[in-house]
């Protein structure tokens, strides 16, 4: 066990898939996975281990935002010995042409997370994804049909801001989506040397506030949990 973690050792795969909301990885164990048993109910954060094919495969929630997935990022790659983190989620669309449903591959993250500031004394650094999963990922998605886009990204640490424009700048340096969560994913992973990535699928637009219906949110949500099963190591 670890502190936010209720797993004996073993009971986590190498290679961990992370939606943002624990009771997708629910829906992902019993819906994708063969034999899902659950190896935590700490504070709600379900996780499971399972088979997809001949893999053995754990999925896990990582909450929203970068503090929170940092923690559980921490004691899965320092307690358990995971070697593959895949996170699975949604974002914001920042670019006319990203339409709700797409897939979206960040190659890199920028951030307004200060916990980097604090990392490396007020200097900055680029995280970036592993580029074999990044590769595979997005031969996988372009085999499936899906609209697929690689490039830059933005993690907030606020979803809700006083300015509503706040998210132009980043839109004009050619970021491509905002979530909360990746830059802290792929920091972490650069620094226990392990290998990252995100698969996000766009579930709004912040140019023309468009939302994902229900039902595309589970169509969509299916495909990318299938994209990251089908390159899990
Ligand atoms: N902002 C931040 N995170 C998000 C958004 C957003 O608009 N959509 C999905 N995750």
């Amino acid at each position: 066990m670890s502190i936010h973690i209720g797993a004996k050792q073993g009971e986590i795969a190498s290679t961990v898939l992370m939606p943002g909301d624990p009771l997708r990885a629910k829906h992902i164990a019993e819906t994708m996975l063969e034999d899902a048993v659950c190896f935590n109910e700490v504070r709600g954060m379900l996780g499971f281990t399972g088979h997809y094919e001949d893999k053995r495969v754990s999925v896990m929630g990582s909450g929203m935002g970068i503090p929170t997935l940092s923690i559980y990022v921490n004691e899965l790659v320092q307690e358990y010995q995971v070697k593959t983190l895949i996170r699975v989620g949604t974002c914001g669309a920042l670019q006319p042409e990203l339409k709700i449903g797409d897939i979206v591959l960040p190659m890199s993250s920028s951030t307004n997370s200060h916990i980097n500031r604090l990392r490396f004394r007020g200097m900055d650094y680029a995280p970036t994804a592993n580029f074999p999963l990044l590769l595979k990922a997005y031969e996988k998605a372009k085999e499936l049909g899906a609209t697929v886009y690689v490039g830059g990204m933005f993690a907030s640490d606020t979803f809700y801001n006083d300015d509503p424009d706040w998210w132009k700048l980043w839109a004009a340096y050619g970021a491509l989506v905002v979530e909360m969560e990746t830059s802290g994913l792929y920091t972490l992973a650069a620094k226990f040397k392990v290998d990252a990535l995100s698969v996000l699928t766009v579930s709004d637009s912040l140019i023309s506030r468009e939302e994902a219906t229900a039902q595309q949110r589970e169509r969509s949500f299916t495909q990318m949990a299938k994209i990251a099963l089908e390159i899990a190591p």
